[in-house]
């Protein structure tokens, strides 16, 4: 499907916004050995972390002048951004940086999911929409939801009080790990630069929160249950917890996919874009299983 090209990508210089998020930094990771000129956008001048080689761009988002300076002379801009209310103003605010600076592509960090009003799912329709409208190459990859989502009930499950509102839903988990692959095979295309493309990327099968206690009770030795609660009751619980009303909706929001079994697609895209399977939910539960763990 992709061409990447060793000779074409030499020195190419590619921007990569969300740079020290989880994508991000596995990205940054597996690009670093590349012959190319890698810029990572972060609003922390002292993030610390990066690969020697990579360079770093600081910018604040209230100043459109460090977003145009980041993107000068880029021929690509990976861009990813945390779940937050400034998420489409400043995506839209990147996209015309990277157009004004004459960058030839994009590989936009989506999310998989029904047209809804839920966020962030409305935040990436809009995102999307405007750059619809741009005359530039772009690649939207939607994965579905993040295996590391499962870390938070790492405390609960060591404390008996995981639980949710997802029922006996499915959803199908995706490594992030995957997720950068997908997107460095998307960003060293050189068959298809100005190709505007959308993939949906899903780990291997969709599993029911039932099933990832099972999985986890086998890791730990002992029984590990997920707590059926209604949406209320999750609310309260989340709200007790001391999350804010903003963080509580969105995972209550999720709840909800998962409960309708709205993010239970499975694709072979992880695999056709990079060549392997897509890393599974009892993988990840094994490496991270201390979080589990009493
Ligand atoms: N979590 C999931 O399950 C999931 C599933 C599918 C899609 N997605 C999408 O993936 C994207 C990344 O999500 P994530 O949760 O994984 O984020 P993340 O990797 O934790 O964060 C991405 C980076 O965004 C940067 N950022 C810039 N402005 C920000 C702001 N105002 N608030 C927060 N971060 C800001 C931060 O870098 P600096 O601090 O260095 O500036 C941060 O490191 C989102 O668009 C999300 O919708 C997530």
């Amino acid at each position: 499907m992709f061409k990447p090209s060793q000779s074409n990508a030499s020195r190419r210089r590619i921007v990569i916004a969300g740079a020290t998020g989880r994508v991000g930094s596995a990205l940054i990771a597996s690009l670093v050995s590349e012959p190319l000129d890698l810029v990572a956008l972060t609003r922390n001048p002292d993030a610390r972390g990066l690969p020697s080689g990579v360079s770093l761009a600081a910018v604040n988002f209230d100043v459109p002048s460090t977003l145009d300076d980041a993107l000068r002379g880029a021929d690509r801009l990976f861009l990813a951004h945390g779940t937050s209310p400034r998420q489409v103003a400043n995506e839209i605010a990147l996209i015309d940086a990277a157009v004004a600076a004459g960058v030839k592509q994009i590989v936009k960090l989506s999310a998989m999911g029904p047209p809804s009003r839920l966020h962030p799912m409305d935040w990436h329709m809009q995102i999307e929409a405007h750059l619809a409208t741009a005359d530039i190459g772009y690649t939207v990859l939607r994965p579905s939801s993040f295996v590391d989502i499962l870390a938070r009930a790492g405390a609960q499950v060591a404390d008996d009080s995981w639980g949710g509102a997802a029922g006996d839903g499915v959803v199908n988990l995706i490594d992030t790990r995957d997720v950068a692959d997908a997107a460095r095979v998307a960003l060293l295309d050189e068959a298809h630069p100005t190709a505007q493309r959308a993939y949906h990327l899903t780990g291997p099968r969709a599993v029911s929160m039932l099933e990832i206690a099972e999985e986890i009770s086998k890791l730990v030795g002992r029984t590990v249950t997920y707590q059926q609660r209604s949406p209320s009751e999750q609310r309260e619980k989340l709200l007790a917890s001391g999350l804010n009303e903003f963080v509580a909706d969105l995972l209550l929001g999720l709840d909800r996919l998962f409960h309708q079994s709205a993010l239970a697609e499975t694709t072979s895209t992880v695999k056709e874009l990079t060549g392997h399977e897509p890393r599974s939910v009892a993988g990840w539960l094994s490496e991270n299983i201390a979080k589990f763990r009493k």
